[in-house]
C-alpha cells in the first residue's frame, strides 16, 4: 500500500489487515448510516474521498425487474457517492490542504447495454453530478479540489463473476462476458489501483473529468 497515506476502507466486510488500513464498517444502501457519515480524519496535505462501493444490481431487461433491486442499485452507485460529495465539501471546505474526488465510473455510463439499464442510469447520474460538482467548485474559486470520473475497464473481481452467471436468457452480451475471462481480457485489480494511484499522485496530467484506465 502506497506510504504516507492512511485508508479508510468502507464497506459492508473487510478480510484485509495492513498497517495504514482503518476498516469502516457500514452498509452504503443504508440512508441513515451513510447520512450520519463525517469526514474527521483529514490529510494535512492532501485528503482522497474515492467512491468505488457498486453494485451491477439485476441482469434482466425492463418489465422483468425488481422495484427494491431497481432503488438499491440506485442508492449504492449513486446516491450514497452524492451524499458522500457533499458532506465531503463540507468537512473539508476549511481544510487547508488539497482534496480530490475520485468516483469509480463506467463505461456503462456513456452507452446503453442490454439488460443493464439500472447499472447504466446509475452511473451516468454519478458522471453528471460530479461534472457539476467541478464546475460548480471552479466558478467558486475552490481551487483546492480536484474531480475526476474514472472508468476502469472491465477488472476481473466479483462483479464480473456475477455477470458471466446472469441468464443467458435475459442477458444477450451473456456469451461475450463469458468469452472476456476465457480469453484472459480482464484486466487485473492490482493494476487499476496502481492506475488510480498514478491520478491521485499527477492529478494535473489528467485534466479531463472522465478518466479512462484504459487510454494509459
Ligand atoms: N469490475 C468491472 O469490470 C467494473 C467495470 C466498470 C466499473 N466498475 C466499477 O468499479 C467499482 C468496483 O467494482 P468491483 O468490480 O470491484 O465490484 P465488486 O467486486 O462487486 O465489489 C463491490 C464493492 O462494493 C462494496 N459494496 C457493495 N455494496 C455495498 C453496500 N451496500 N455497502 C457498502 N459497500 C458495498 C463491496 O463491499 P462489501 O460487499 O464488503 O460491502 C465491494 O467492496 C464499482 O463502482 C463498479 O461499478 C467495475
Amino acid at each position: 500500500m502506497a506510504e504516507g497515506y492512511i485508508v479508510y476502507g468502507l464497506s459492508r466486510s473487510n478480510d484485509w489487515e495492513q498497517e495504514n488500513y482503518r476498516f469502516v464498517p457500514i452498509d452504503l444502501s443504508n440512508l441513515e448510516a451513510v447520512s450520519r457519515f463525517r469526514f474527521n480524519q483529514l490529510g494535512e496535505e492532501l485528503t482522497v474521498l474515492v467512491n468505488n462501493a457498486g453494485m451491477i444490481g439485476d441482469i434482466s431487461p425492463v418489465g422483468l425487474q425488481d422495484a427494491e433491486s431497481i432503488q438499491k442499485t440506485h442508492f449504492v452507485n449513486t446516491i450514497a457517492p452524492q451524499i458522500l460529495m457533499n458532506t465531503f465539501v463540507r468537512d473539508t471546505q476549511d481544510q487547508k490542504g488539497k482534496k480530490h474526488i475520485l468516483n469509480i465510473s463506467s463505461g456503462a455510463g456513456k452507452y446503453p447495454i442490454d439488460a443493464w439499464s439500472v447499472y447504466c442510469s446509475s452511473k451516468a447520474a454519478l458522471d453528471l453530478f460530479a461534472e457539476t460538482l467541478k464546475e460548480e467548485l471552479q466558478s467558486r474559486g475552490e481551487d483546492s479540489y480536484t474531480v475526476h470520473s474514472v472508468s476502469p475497464g472491465v477488472v476481473d473481481t466479483q462483479m464480473q463473476t456475477e455477470i458471466r452467471e446472469a441468464d443467458p436468457e435475459l442477458f444477450l452480451l451473456s456469451d461475450k462476458f463469458r468469452k472476456l475471462k476465457t480469453n484472459q481480457e480482464l484486466s487485473s485489480p492490482i493494476l487499476a489501483a496502481d492506475k488510480l494511484f498514478q491520478i491521485i499522485e499527477n492529478p494535473s496530467q489528467f485534466p479531463e473529468n472522465l478518466v479512462s484506465l484504459r487510454d494509459f
